[in-house]
């Protein structure tokens, strides 16, 4: 629950819309990366507040937009804590089970500079899960392993 010191609320509950929450205190801005967002979208993005569960937390609303299966499972890599839930009218409706993608294309930059993926304009990166806790993802191209730290700092973000 966002909520201050007594009992009111940061942001508004939102009408229709995603609510992203329990989100590792930082790490929204990357879990922002992997949404596809527009301009014209409403957004509230909420940072380092208070969680009874997790100490600090991040929670991002997006209003009118319902996330789905495939965005909501690349949110894992990022926030495996996270929990995503489907508001219509005003309503909770659905908390998605969330799944770490077992193999996962053009979303993150391979850390190793000489990789074909970082070098070939053509070539689209792609990683393959090899452990799951603690996460590890490994680069097909140049078997390259990554964890979760430094998944979160390679997001490419929708560009590619
Ligand atoms: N929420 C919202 N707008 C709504 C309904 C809920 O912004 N119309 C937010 C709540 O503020 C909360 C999250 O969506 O951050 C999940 O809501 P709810 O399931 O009611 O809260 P909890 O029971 O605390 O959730 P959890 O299962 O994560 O403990
Ligand atoms: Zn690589």
């Amino acid at each position: 629950m966002e909520t201050t010191s007594k009992k009111e609320l940061i942001v508004t509950k939102i009408k229709n819309g995603t609510v992203i929450d329990h989100i590792p205190a930082g790490r929204a801005l990357e879990v922002l990366k992997i949404l596809k967002i527009n301009k014209q979208d409403r957004i509230a993005l909420v940072m380092n507040v208070e969680s009874k569960k997790m100490g600090k937390k991040d929670i991002i609303k997006i209003e009118n937009k319902e996330v789905d299966e495939k965005e909501a499972n690349l949110i894992t890599l990022i926030a495996p804590t996270a929990t995503i839930n489907i508001i219509r009218d005003y309503e909770v409706v659905e908390k998605k089970k969330l799944k770490i993608p077992e193999v996962v294309k053009g979303v993150l930059k391979c850390t190793n500079l000489t990789c074909i993926t970082n070098n070939d304009i053509e070539a689209v990166s792609e990683f393959v899960r090899i452990s799951e806790r603690p996460l590890k993802m490994k680069c097909v191209y140049c078997d390259t392993v990554i964890d979760e730290n430094d998944i979160s700092k390679q997001i490419l973000g929708s560009e590619k």
